[in-house]
């Protein structure tokens, strides 16, 4: 995977199939050159032609990989910088390059002033995807403050306009696609609540004829999980340029003399299909971005106690569900919200970690030894950066929270959020949650957050605008500290549903909650839109008691859809009947053999639920010698659902046998992806595994 460097300091990062070229020009300027399907190296060149006018200059023309605030450029900048004599302008020159196999390290250092700034690029093996992100350092005396600090800038090479998918959803609707086409001006998608958030996600993808098996795909996801800017904008001379990075909206970052900053890192690439796209990020976070070592260990079978007693936990109800949970098959149950402090409700508590007497009159261990009794591991619910007005904490700690002297702190879900650039905060914390892990046979904490931040007074700060990225670091220090020290914990990272679901919170939290909405019909639709940049293997999905909000949806349904990520099972076991219990243990022990599969395999979209009225996924393992295919429809219409069912992924000289409707065939992979098998999709709540596997020669 070489790192080519040309004359007159072109650089070519080569991937698997593309080519990403930047260069130096003549006054010393970063310049991007192109990035798509590999060209000749010896053709790239730095393009010195200007179209100037007195309103329209040559800098605002020219595709940057970096653009500093300044002079006469007026487009959107990456960098905004102000120095000590009160100067914002910011002018780089290049100072020279490092290079190892697989990273490329760009230097600059401001023409006048004490500030250095690096643009690094990382390729990954065998992958089109390449990892970017920025360090400043101040090299002077005198503190320098950012109010713009992106990651990185991206410039698409063709003039036409790229259609930017993204998301427009919400609590119990998280990962809804949307599509903008931008034709000019710009488009941004963002948060500002403190969260990555359920709204927006903090990536894009850029597209122009593109579908699952083909087209020409730019995406990129920025692995941070707080205030995130994405800024996709087309100019006139009909270039699209994306700025990713931390908000700059409320943001400042003081940098002091001889300090250094790294900015959140960006996952870049470029492919030839959505479906090959997901299929290379996941692989991509599988191998570089989930923390190790559970990154290649397939994700236990949970349970989880939050729809089945909500607040209302106590040591008989959970034993009652443990047992049933085991006989299930279940690996790991979690306790869920409601088992520490005055927690009756959403009123009360957040902030106390300890156990509730009442409800645990001999403590946690009991629970835990009863759990470990029947052979599963121990998990259990946090909100950590959260407090209810009524807990002894805040009692103790009024001004641990964010607030302002003279304005109201709003309460949101009943709780306000502690100041977590406060390292007293961040003891209190970590010190609690080591303990219960210290003292208990825990192995796994749901961490979860469920409010956005507002009237986020941190008078402790020099410069308070820094709490948004200070928070969110704070989270991502404690988990990593709390993971050092107990090395077999595995974490959750849960905001009201998935409103942290994003590759920075996976750089450090081992799975994620993608959404409270457990309808399987819905979650088909969540599901897919969390697939298109997010590994399956840290989708915790759960089969819950919702039996369809609109649609009627089986236990059956519920679980072909839940095991299609990390199965957790969230009913209240102890009101199923016999019949249901056995549908549940039959399908936790499919997925027990499939979720290897499922959670390593290349996904396949086939069908869309959305598109299509029918969902065909698709998993293939990578020597394509085995596969699971999840094919549901809720509700087909006008008669129409009579097709040939194709297959994708296999190899097409292989041969398979697959039953499926009852009938086994033995096909090659060529028939199965360009035939396929006719089948009669009908009626609602069509579900059906069907499993294909090579047919060796005896
Ligand atoms: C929100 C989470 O998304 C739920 O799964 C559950 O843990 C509740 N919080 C508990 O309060």
């Amino acid at each position: 995977m070489p790192i080519i460097v040309c004359e007159n300091n072109i650089f070519v990062l080569e991937t698997s199939n593309t080519h990403y070229v930047l260069g130096i020009d003549a006054a010393g300027c970063n310049r991007h050159i192109y990035w798509g399907k590999k060209c000749d190296v010896r053709d790239y060149v730095i393009d010195y032609n200007k179209d100037e006018n007195s309103h329209n200059t040559a800098l605002d023309e020219i595709a940057q990989e970096y653009t500093p605030f300044g002079s006469t450029m007026y487009r959107g900048s990456a960098l905004k910088a102000t120095f000590a004599d009160g100067c914002r302008e910011t002018d780089l020159k290049y100072v020279g390059y490092e290079k190892t196999d697989n990273t490329l390290v760009l230097h600059f250092a401001d023409t006048h002033y004490p500030l250095a700034v690096t643009l690094h690029y990382r390729l990954a093996e065998g992958l089109d995807i390449i990892t970017r992100w920025t360090t400043v350092q101040n090299t002077g005396k005198e503190a320098i403050s950012f109010e713009k600090l992106f990651s990185a800038e991206l410039t698409l090479p063709s003039k036409k306009p790229y259609t930017f998918k993204n998301t427009n959803g919400g609590w119990a609707g998280e990962f809804l696609e949307t599509n903008t086409t931008v034709e000019g001006g710009t488009a941004v998608f963002e948060s500002r609540g403190g969260v990555s958030g359920h709204n927006q996600v903090p990536s894009f993808i850029a597209y122009q004829n593109a579908d699952e098996t083909a087209g020409d795909v730019y995406f990129a996801s920025l692995a941070y999980s707080g205030n995130f800017k994405v800024s996709a904008s087309r100019d006139l001379y009909n270039t699209t340029r994306v700025l990713l990075g931390l908000n700059d909206f409320d943001f400042a970052y003081l940098l002091k003399a001889g300090e250094s900053f790294s900015t959140p890192k960006v996952f870049c690439g470029n492919t030839q299909s959505f479906g090959e796209m997901s299929r290379q990020m996941n692989r991509f976070a599988l191998e570089y971005v989930l923390p190790k070592p559970y990154n290649k260990t397939p994700l236990p079978v949970l349970y989880n106690s939050w729809e089945a007693t909500y607040f209302d936990v106590n040591s008989e109800n959970q034993c009652a569900l443990a047992e049933r949970a085991a006989e299930m098959g279940v690996e790991l149950f979690v306790m869920d919200d409601g088992w520490f402090g005055a927690r009756k409700d959403d009123r009360a508590g957040l902030g106390d970690w300890f156990v509730n007497r009442e409800k645990f009159p001999n403590g946690l261990t009991e629970l835990i030894e009863k759990v470990n009794s029947l052979g599963m591991d121990f998990g259990l619910w946090v909100e950590p950066e959260m407090v209810n007005p009524d807990s002894d904490l805040f009692r103790a700690h009024p001004d641990w929270t964010y607030h302002y002297p003279h304005r109201t702190a709003h309460e949101l879900r009943n709780q306000l959020v502690l100041n977590m650039t406060r390292q007293e905060v961040q003891d209190y914390i970590f010190g609690l949650l080591d303990a219960l892990l210290t003292e208990n046979n825990i192995k796994y904490f749901k961490w979860d957050m469920n409010r956005a931040l507002s009237e986020t007074g941190a008078r402790n700060l020099e410069e308070p605008k820094m709490l948004w990225y200070l928070h969110t670091k704070a989270v991502y220090d404690i988990v990593d500290k709390l993971k050092q020290k107990h090395p077999d914990v595995t974490i959750e990272s849960c905001c009201s549903g998935g409103g942290r679901a994003d590759l920075g919170a996976l750089e450090h939290f081992d799975m994620v909650w993608t959404s409270d909405n457990t309808d399987g019909i819905d979650r088909m639709t969540i599901q897919k839109g969390y697939s298109l940049l997010h590994p399956t293997k840290a989708m915790r999905a759960w089969v819950t008691d919702i039996e369809g909000i609109n649609k009627p949806c089986s236990l059956d349904f519920r679980f072909a859809v839940a095991m299609q990520g990390a199965l957790g099972i969230g009913g209240n076991l102890t009101k199923y009947s016999e019949a249901d219990l056995e549908i549940c243990k039959k399908n936790i022990a499919l997925y027990k053999q499939i979720r290897e599969l499922v959670q390593f395999g290349d996904l396949y979209r086939i069908l869309d639920i959305e598109k299509d009225e029918v969902l065909l996924n698709q998993y293939v393992n990578v020597q394509k010698t085995e596969s699971v295919a999840f094919l549901l429809a809720n509700g087909t219409r006008f008669y129409k659902k009579r097709m040939p069912v194709c297959f994708d992924g296999l190899d097409d000289n292989k041969r398979y046998t697959l039953t499926v409707q009852n009938q086994t065939y033995e096909k090659s992979g060529a028939y199965l992806k360009n035939v396929g098998i006719p089948l009669h999709i009908r009626g609602v709540d069509y579900n059906e595994i069907i499993r294909i596997k090579e047919v060796r020669a005896q």
